[in-house]
């Protein structure tokens, strides 16, 4: 009895101590046992909009389920290429992750709805349609996917750069060898400009520029100065031909071992994280931007009329892969009005 209650008075000091502890050193609860250690994928830096969003999404669900949750953001693409980590989360090899739609959508088709060429008129046009109706539906819409949408990320709007020549015309980008993500959908936009896809993970895109195995790829500012592709593919054009949103995602089989209240904590913590990322990517794009122009990249922009060409060649991608979604399409083209 006696030695009982001195050791259970022993053991709650002490855990009143160690959670003191914990709460100096600015809630992340280290010395409690946590209850589910997680892991998070992502395949940019550790300085990028995305990345410090995870680690964000990470800190707010420790702190508040006191510990229990621990996640373990993996940064840099170690866990694998988007692709592959998007197959991990469908059978639970990885817990959570952010990616882009673009390889998302073949898993998910309906997604290539949100990532059409040139579909949203700016960032403005883009986040009215993600965070209304729209957004929730497709939210909504993963099926038996295994998959668990849980926050819209920002990754701005994608741009064309090469090695080779500026690209002012169509006629400049015509037989160059475009690398794209792992996406049907991208392979065939390059194919209607008269260019070659070459589909091929992230990670590879600098060697494959500075080898020449591709002349050009085609991505947003923080991504292109971040991945220093900009050093070996220095021309690079203004034309947005796609806003491809992002998702943080949580495996199925993870989620359904969570209890109801841990569920919304997450859903809340990563609508917070996703607020959070939205402003350093407003930061970054601009810094990024700078930094690239500062180095004396060749920075063109298509001409009113050399964009509309741009636009006609990609047209038939809205038959070829929105063809059961007119109205959605319909209804996103009408939000940006
Ligand atoms: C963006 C996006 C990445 C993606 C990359 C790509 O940088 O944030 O998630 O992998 O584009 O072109 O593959």
């Amino acid at each position: 009895g006696a030695v009982k209650t001195k050791m259970a008075v022993f053991l709650l000091c002490g855990a009143a101590l160690l959670t003191a502890c914990a709460g100096a050193r600015g809630g992340k609860a280290d010395s409690v046992v946590p209850e589910f250690v997680l892991t998070y994928a992502e395949n940019q830096a550790e300085d990028y909009p995305t990345t410090q969003g995870a680690y964000k999404f990470a800190e707010l669900v420790n702190q508040r389920t006191n510990g229990k949750i621990e996640i373990q953001v993996n940064a840099g693409g170690t866990l694998g290429d988007e692709r592959s980590v998007i197959e991990q989360l469908m059978f639970g090899g990885v817990d959570f992750a952010r990616v882009s739609l673009s390889p998302l959508a073949e898993f998910v088709p309906k997604l290539n709805v949100l990532q059409m060429p040139y579909l949203y008129t700016g960032p403005e046009h883009m986040w009215r349609v993600l965070e209304g109706k729209i957004g929730d539906d497709f939210m909504n819409s993963f099926g038996d996917s295994n998959l668990i949408p849980l926050s819209w990320y920002d990754a701005g709007a994608r741009n064309f750069y090469n090695s080779v020549r500026p690209i002012e015309t169509l006629e400049d980008i015509r037989g160059m060898n475009i690398r794209v993500q792992e996406s049907e959908l991208m392979v065939d936009t390059i194919k209607a400009l008269g260019a070659n896809p070459v589909p091929m993970a992230y990670g590879d895109v600098y060697s494959g520029l500075q080898t020449g195995k591709i002349d050009g790829a085609e991505n947003n500012w923080p991504s292109y100065e971040s991945t220093r592709h900009y050093e070996v593919a220095g021309y690079y054009t203004i034309d947005e031909h796609t806003r491809v949103p992002e998702l943080q995602l949580v495996a199925q089989s993870t989620w359904d071992k969570l209890s109801p209240e841990y569920q919304n904590i997450i859903r809340e913590c990563a609508q917070e994280s996703a607020v959070y990322e939205r402003k350093l990517w407003q930061e970054r794009e601009k810094i990024s931007e700078k930094k690239i122009r500062e180095a004396g990249c060749v920075i063109t922009e298509l001409s009113a009329e050399e964009k509309a060409r741009f636009q006609d060649a990609v047209s038939p991608m809205y038959e070829l892969y929105c063809a059961d979604y007119v109205d959605i399409i319909d209804q996103i083209v009408a939000a940006g009005k």
